[in-house]
């Protein structure tokens, strides 16, 4: 007899658009075809890039007998969490020092995210407060918003943040809706290399900005994605978050080790906590342990022994900066190539947002129906929004791409 599956009634859900473009791309049988939609390094050879010090760790860890696969505790590796906040917030970060800082080991970016969103829903601003307004930068990675439904809240609102028109941080608008938010709500703040605009607020940008959020007592949960990759240079990178610690207020950072390490499906983060005092981080560390252990129980080791072996090991530090600079350095590489080739061929409108821009990505200003001819016509892959991953550029594909480029722009309005 036929009887309705249980799950009858259960919608189709749509794609994840970034995966879905990276299938649609696999599909397709052109030889010139580029991806430029992944979030993911790639090499000049446009594959895959294993970190060399991450080889190297990987090797010492399957090695030391010492090591075994008994859980680790709740909250996580105890060294990785403690060098991971320290490379967040300096080796000689005073917060650190007077024991108000803790982490929580995640499940990569997005785990520490969600953790920290569950943590702020249960205990921030009053109990289990579903209304506290979260701000998301407009436009931001698409996955904030939901996260932060996800755990519950309810007023999701857009903070100004790109200017088009002028290729740049509309930073009257941002410090606009900053002034007007209500008091204790949550900012969702990009520590740099901001996806997918690739624009930051200058130091002094940063400094308006945190003046008016501790003006306005607004909570800054800093999303760091990127540490290194932005520019090359760890404490650069971290200069955002340093400068809301020093002013003295409490801080939430996600950091991912995703990119940074190249350690993507190893699903390694952190969740970066700064108290007032070392009696408040603990009874906030207690609760984190409960979220914890009903959402994942404990994480995975792998990842974990990858960073601090090698944040905790000085030689091993100094060439992971070397490799992650090699990362940062090809994407300014592709960048400066791009510009120059697009200015060559004399395509209309100002290129100059393509270098000034940093990180992976790079916003083109490219409109749908412009991305939609790239795909169709030329087999260039990226995302609706203009968003271009700059890993995907390599000295052989660009010519084509700025090409391609060209014509999407001087055919299609
Ligand atoms: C801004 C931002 N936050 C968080 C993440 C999540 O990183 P992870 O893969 O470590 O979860 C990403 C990854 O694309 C990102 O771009």
């Amino acid at each position: 007899p036929l009887i309705m599956s249980l799950f009858a009634e259960v919608p189709q859900a749509a794609p994840v658009a970034v995966f879905k473009l990276t299938a649609d791309f696999r599909e397709d049988k052109h030889p010139s075809k580029v991806n430029l939609g992944v979030g993911a390094y790639r090499t000049d050879a446009c594959q895959p890039w294993v970190l060399p010090v991450v080889r190297k760790v990987e090797q010492l860890i399957a090695s030391d007998s010492s090591l075994n696969h008994e859980y680790l505790p709740i909250l996580g590796l105890p060294e990785f969490r403690a060098s991971s906040s320290k490379i967040a917030l300096g080796e000689d970060s005073p917060a650190v020092q007077e024991h108000r800082v803790g982490g929580v080991q995640c499940l990569g970016g997005t785990g520490a995210l969600k953790i920290g969103a569950e943590f702020l829903r249960r205990w921030y601003n009053g109990i289990n407060n579903t209304a506290t307004p979260i701000y998301i930068s407009s436009p931001s990675w698409e996955n904030h918003n939901a996260v932060f439904i996800d755990a519950g809240f309810s007023d999701i609102r857009a903070y100004r943040y790109w200017d088009a028109e002028k290729r740049g941080l509309a930073l009257p608008g941002f410090l606009e809706d900053l002034e007007n938010a209500p008091e204790s709500s949550i900012f969702v703040l990009h520590a740099c290399a901001h996806n997918p605009t690739g624009t930051d607020p200058t130091p002094d940008e940063w400094k308006q900005i945190a003046d008016v959020m501790k003006r306005r007592k607004l909570f800054a949960f800093f999303d760091s994605a990127y540490q290194g990759f932005a520019s090359g240079n760890l404490e650069k990178d971290a200069w955002a978050v340093r400068y809301f610690v020093s002013q003295g207020f409490e801080i939430f950072c996600a950091q991912s080790f995703s990119k940074n390490f190249g350690l993507y499906n190893e699903r390694v983060g952190n969740l970066t906590v700064v108290a007032k005092d070392s009696d408040s981080l603990t009874r906030v560390l207690s609760q984190m342990e409960k979220i914890v252990r009903t959402t994942w129980s404990n994480p995975p080791s792998q990842g974990a022994r990858i960073v601090s072996l090698t944040l905790n090991t000085p030689e091993l530090f100094a060439e992971w900066k070397d490799n992650v600079k090699t990362m940062a350095d090809r994407v300014l590489l592709m960048r400066a190539q791009l510009k120059a080739k697009l200015l060559a061929l004399g395509t209309p409108g100002t290129w100059d947002h393509i270098t000034q821009q940093i990180g992976m990505f790079s916003f083109t200003g490219l409109n749908p129906k412009q991305v939609e001819y790239l795909i169709k016509e030329k087999h260039v892959y990226l995302m609706a929004s203009g968003r271009i991953n700059m890993c995907g550029l390599t000295t052989k594909n660009l010519d084509y791409v700025a090409e391609s480029i060209h014509e999407a722009i001087t055919k299609i309005q």
